[in-house]
Order: C-alpha cells, then structure tokens, then sequence
C-alpha cells in the first residue's frame, strides 16, 4: 500500500492507473477509521482495480465552537486498516497542502446544504463540497464511496457530481450499527458511559418510525411527532431535529409518499450524534 501526502504525487498515480484503464474508487475520509469506514473501503474493493481513501481531517467544515481541535486522530492504525482493507493508496494531505494561502474558490451549493444540518450549522456543507471537489479533482474517480450515515452528505455530493457534470458515480453504503443499534461513528468514544445508554434513543425512534410507517393511519407528520415525544420523555438528551422528509429534496411531506427518510441530530453533553433510516410505507 502506498501512502502520499502531496496531490502532485496522487496525480501521477492516478494518471498511470487511468492510462492502464483501471477502474479508480475513492473512499474519502477523515480518520479515527471504523468498521464503517472500513464497510466503504470493502465495496469500493469489489467493485473498483485501485481503491484509493483520503484521511484528512478538513477544517473547512468545522464552524468555530466546534470540535476541530479535540476531533480524533490516529493515523498509524488507520493506515492498518487501510491495509488491511485492500486499500492501494492512501492519501494524507496537510491542510497548508489542500488551503494554500491566498485560495479564493470555495464550491458551495444553495439549497440543500442550508436545510437541516447546514441550519445547525451553517457553513458546514461548503467545506464539504469544497474539500469533495478537491479530492476528486486530485484523484479523478470512477466511483467515489460514501455512507447513509451521513445522508444529507451523500444527497448533497450527488447533486454537486450532477450539477457539474462530474463523470463520477456516486456510491451510497449502508449503516453499519452496534450490536444495539447505535451507528458506528468517530464521536461515539467521546458519550460517557450514561450518554452511551442514551444514546439508544435514537435507534430506538427510528425503529419506532419505521414500525409506524407500516401503520396505514400514520402520516410523516404523525410519525415525526412520536419521535419526537420519545425525546421528551429521556432526560440528557438535547434534540436539534427529528423529521421526516422526502428522500430526494428533504422538503416535508403530505401524505404517505413513495420515498421518506426519518432524520435525527441529538445532542449528549458535548458530543452531537446524527442517525437516518429510509421508511417504507405500505
Ligand atoms: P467521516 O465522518 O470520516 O466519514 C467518512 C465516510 O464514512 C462518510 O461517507 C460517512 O458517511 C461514512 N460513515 C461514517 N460512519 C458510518 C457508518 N456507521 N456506516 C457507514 N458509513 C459510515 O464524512 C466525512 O468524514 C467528511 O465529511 C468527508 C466526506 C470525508 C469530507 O471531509
């Protein structure tokens, strides 16, 4: 596995493997890797030749009061698992490398990035969309990897490919859960042990959503307000949004639509948690 750090050097790479007629997977990431990740880096391995994954921790999309600073890093295990994923190239950037003094382009999208998180916070998805645009400047994927986990990411990357016109296929990966339902993510080492158990709560009104998405009387609007009940009724949770929306434009519903996605941000003490299901209404 080759690892680099500057985008000159990823540029040749690609460049060989492209000329070959190689077929490139980008799996982009910003570390403290999981079995999510991982889950990323396995698909883009059965369906791609080079499999490259980014590690950058991008301060582009950190707002000011949060959690740039204290957010984890362990690039040595990471590499492992890199590795052992089958990962051919791992690109590491240095944030003087990707923002050089004196940048001015930003890509940023209007609409669905001002809508649910990007209200929490604002300018979130800007340094998203910029550091995604960069990465697949950088390495010219075929197919680029992303996970359910962060929904409104995958729509708004979807969005920015087709606006673009960007020959990149993007790929959406499962959540990957713990054993109790909790979605695997980098924060989730930050809940204490009773913001652990709380954080069940979450898996717990999706499940309770999906359960009521196959009850003929319940509507969105119905479904989104008994989520919402059940974070009332537990203590140490602090919800930003619980809704449901449509899958596609994430505007609220009438009715029982053909594609709904329940949408959950909650805050425990200082950690904030995000977790989504797609409902089937019958
Ligand atoms: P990061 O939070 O490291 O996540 C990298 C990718 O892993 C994202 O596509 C995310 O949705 C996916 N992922 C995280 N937890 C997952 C889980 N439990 N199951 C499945 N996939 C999961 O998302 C980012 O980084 C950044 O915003 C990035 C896209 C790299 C841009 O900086």
């Amino acid at each position: 596995m080759q690892v680099e750090v500057l985008p000159s050097a990823v540029r040749n790479v690609v460049h060989s493997h492209r000329c070959g007629g190689r077929r490139i997977g980008l799996v982009p990431t910003m570390g403290a890797l999981h079995v999510g990740h991982v889950s990323l880096m396995d698909a883009a391995r059965r369906n791609c030749d080079f499999v490259i994954a980014s590690i950058f921790v991008n301060p582009l999309q950190f707002g000011p009061n949060e959690d740039l600073e204290r957010y984890p890093r362990s690039l040595e295990k990471d590499l492992q698992k890199c590795e052992a994923a089958g990962v051919d190239l791992v690109f590491t950037p240095q944030a003087s490398q990707m923002y050089a003094p004196g940048a001015e382009s930003e890509v940023r999208l209007t609409g669905l990035t001002r809508m649910l998180e990007g209200r929490h916070r604002p300018s979130h998805f800007d340094g998203v969309t910029t550091v995604v645009a960069k990465l697949f400047n950088i390495t010219l994927p075929d197919q680029a990897y992303f996970g359910q986990k962060d929904y409104q990411q995958q729509l708004i990357i979807r969005r920015m490919v087709s606006d673009l016109d960007w020959g990149v296929e993007i790929v959406t990966c499962p959540i990957v859960r713990e054993d109790d339902g909790l979605a695997l993510s980098s924060r989730n080492r930050y809940l204490s042990p009773a913001d652990r158990e709380r954080s069940l709560v979450l898996f717990r009104a999706l499940s309770l959503a999906q359960e009521l998405a196959e009850t003929a009387s319940e509507t969105p609007d119905s479904i989104a307000r008994q989520m919402r009940q059940l974070f009332s009724d537990t203590d140490g949770v602090d919800l930003d949004y619980a809704v449901v929306v449509d899958c596609k434009t994430l505007e609220l519903l009438t009715g029982r639509p053909e594609c709904a996605v329940a949408l959950i941000a909650a805050r425990l003490g200082k950690t904030r948690l995000i977790d989504n299901q797609i409902l089937r209404f019958r």
